[in-house]
Order: structure tokens, then sequence, then C-alpha cells
């Protein structure tokens, strides 16, 4: 692909909404040979600003949840649907994951994560390609043909869900606990990749 060097999207004018309203492309951050994959919607404010996924009031939940199963976010990768801000954080549209689809594939490829969090509904539904109903389905496991082979995908709540509603707490302590037993050196009882060396 002439507009991805490894893992990152150097260039690209493929949505023109969202090249007006980025400030930069904000590619995956974390280990090209991560065992856990997390995906998000779309890069907020303070992740355009940053040029990190996850790196706003969602990314310190997300950091603390991680740090709570001796993970730390430099074991994991976390990425997104889409590499640009969308305008006034609306949804990314239907073309814009579209668009946007070949660089995430490419990075699925690359990373060849054991498992895939699909952090909230875009995500979810956009990796599995059905109606996803999230908080009823957070912590299940589906399968999808990702980045050339069928790959475990646990759907999960979008960390900021529990900002509105903090009953999804647990469901979002649930799924994680499941994504962290399914990796090695996660989960209870396991080890931070970090805290080998
Ligand atoms: N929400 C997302 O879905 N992605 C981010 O990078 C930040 C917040």
């Amino acid at each position: 692909m002439d507009d991805m060097d490894g893992l990152e999207v150097t260039e690209c004018t493929r949505c023109p909404e969202l090249v007006d309203s980025r400030s930069r492309i904000v590619d995956g951050t974390g280990p090209a040979d991560a065992d856990l994959l997390f995906v998000g919607e779309g890069p907020g404010q303070q992740e355009d600003e940053q040029g990190e996924p996850f790196v706003g009031r969602s990314g310190s939940i997300l950091d603390e949840k991680l740090d709570a199963r001796g993970l730390a976010r430099q074991d994991v990768r976390i990425t997104n649907c889409v590499r640009c801000r969308p305008p006034e954080n609306r949804d990314p549209k239907s073309q814009e994951l579209d668009n946007c689809f070949p660089y995430l594939q490419r990075e699925i490829e690359q990373v060849d994560p054991d498992v895939i969090v699909t952090l909230g509904k875009v995500p979810s539904e956009h990796l599995l390609d059905r109606d996803v109903a999230v908080t009823t389905e957070a912590g299940s496991l589906a399968q999808a043909d990702l980045g050339g082979a069928v790959r475990d995908v646990l759907i999960c709540v979008h960390p900021a869900a529990t900002l509105y509603d903090r009953s999804q707490e647990e469901t979002l302590d649930a799924a994680l606990d499941k994504a962290a037993g399914m990796v090695s050196g996660g989960g209870a009882g396991g080890q931070s990749r970090l805290g080998d060396y």
C-alpha cells in the first residue's frame, strides 16, 4: 500500500470531510507484535491533538483497567476504525469506515494478535459486519475474517460508556477480564510482558 509505511499511514486524502477536520492522522500505538489489539471508533479531540489513540478520558479509563489486570498500555496495541477525527466527534460515516478499512486490515495482518477487542458499537459492528447490541453482547467472543485470517473478536463496551452509566463498569470489567485471560502473560495470576524484564 503506497500510503502506508509499516504500521503508519503516511498520508491519506480518501475522506474529504475528515481531511478538513483532522490536525493529523492518528495511527495505532503499541508493539507491532502485540497479543491484544484494542480497536476503538476514531480519534477525539485529545487524540487528534496528541496523535495517539485513547489519550483522553476514555484512555485514562482504559489505562486504569489494563493496569488492574497486570497490563500496561505499552503491552497492548491500540488503534481505531478511522484514523482521522470526525467533525464535532460525530460517528464515522460508513464510507469513511470503508475508506480506512484497508489500513486496519493491514495492521491486523501485521500485528497478528491473539484477540481483537472491539471497544463500543461502531468497531464491533464494523469488524463483525452485523448489528451488535454491545451492552448485552459484551464479553462474548465472535470470529471474523480479518487481516487474512479468521480471528477471535471479543465484543466490549466503550470505556466512556462507564462515565454515563456506572452499571457499564461491571460489563467492561468482565469483558476485559476475559480478554486478559485469553492472552499469554495476562489475566488473573499472569504477568505484564514488561514485568518479565
Ligand atoms: N474513543 C475512541 O473510540 N477512540 C479514541 O482514540 C478515543 C476515544
